[in-house]
């Protein structure tokens, strides 16, 4: 897999420079307003459906459940950080028993910092870790709404494994998902 180290600094596209690191406790309040600002984006709906604003107090539990999740193996997360602000996260959620090979994979990019690189990257480094740490199997699943989570994904390495039927409700309606794998390595 190549040698590959974090905290990384990778220059986008537009010639903005973010570093990738893994997540910590002070990104509490950047993860929730990501969160928050996606919610309110109605562009999002076709790639995640409708989303309910959360509050502080709520996210706090989530998030608490997050570090503590990190601090037993149980998920990767890995923040691009630009001058000092979380702009985006890719995750993988560990399996556990039969299923300890594999994790479902998410990403999500702020508005304003789109299509300049910043998933690519974040993709590319969730996938080293996951091999670093002895995962073998990732999977993620998408929207067919969405070609460019799909592009993004399998500009990685990631292919299409199956369709689901009905797999997603977007604001009352249903959409497929397509589920994505990625092998690490054989088994
Ligand atoms: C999907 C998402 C994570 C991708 O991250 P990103 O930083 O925008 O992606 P990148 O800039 O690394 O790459 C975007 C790629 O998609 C391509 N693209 C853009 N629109 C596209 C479309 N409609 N169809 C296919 N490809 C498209 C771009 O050309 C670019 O490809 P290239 O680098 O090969 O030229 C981000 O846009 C996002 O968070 N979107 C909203 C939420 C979401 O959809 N999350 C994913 C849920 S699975």
């Amino acid at each position: 897999m190549g040698h590959y180290l974090l905290p990384k600094k990778v220059v986008l596209k537009d010639g903005r420079t973010v570093v990738l690191r893994h997540l910590r406790w002070e990104d509490f309040e950047d993860i929730l307003n990501l969160f928050n600002s996606v919610a309110k984006e109605e562009e999002c709906i076709p790639y995640l459906g409708v989303m309910k604003e959360i509050s502080r107090e709520e996210y706090l539990k989530v998030f608490s459940n997050i570090i503590s999740r990190i601090q037993r193996g149980k998920e990767i997360r890995i923040v691009a950080e630009y001058m000092g602000r979380v702009v985006g996260f890719a995750s993988a959620k560990l399996g556990s028993d039969s299923f300890r090979h594999r994790a479902w994979i998410g990403v999500l990019v702020k508005k304003g910092f789109r299509e300049v690189g910043v998933g690519t990257e974040l993709l590319k480094a969730i996938v080293m870790e996951s091999s670093r740490v002895g995962l073998k199997l990732l999977l993620a699943e998408v929207s067919t709404l969405n070609p460019r989570a799909i592009h993004v994904f399998t500009k990685v390495g990631f292919k299409k494994v199956g369709k689901i039927p009905y797999g997603i409700i977007l604001d009352g309606k249903y959409a497929d998902t397509v589920i994505m794998g990625y092998a690490i390595r054989n088994c």
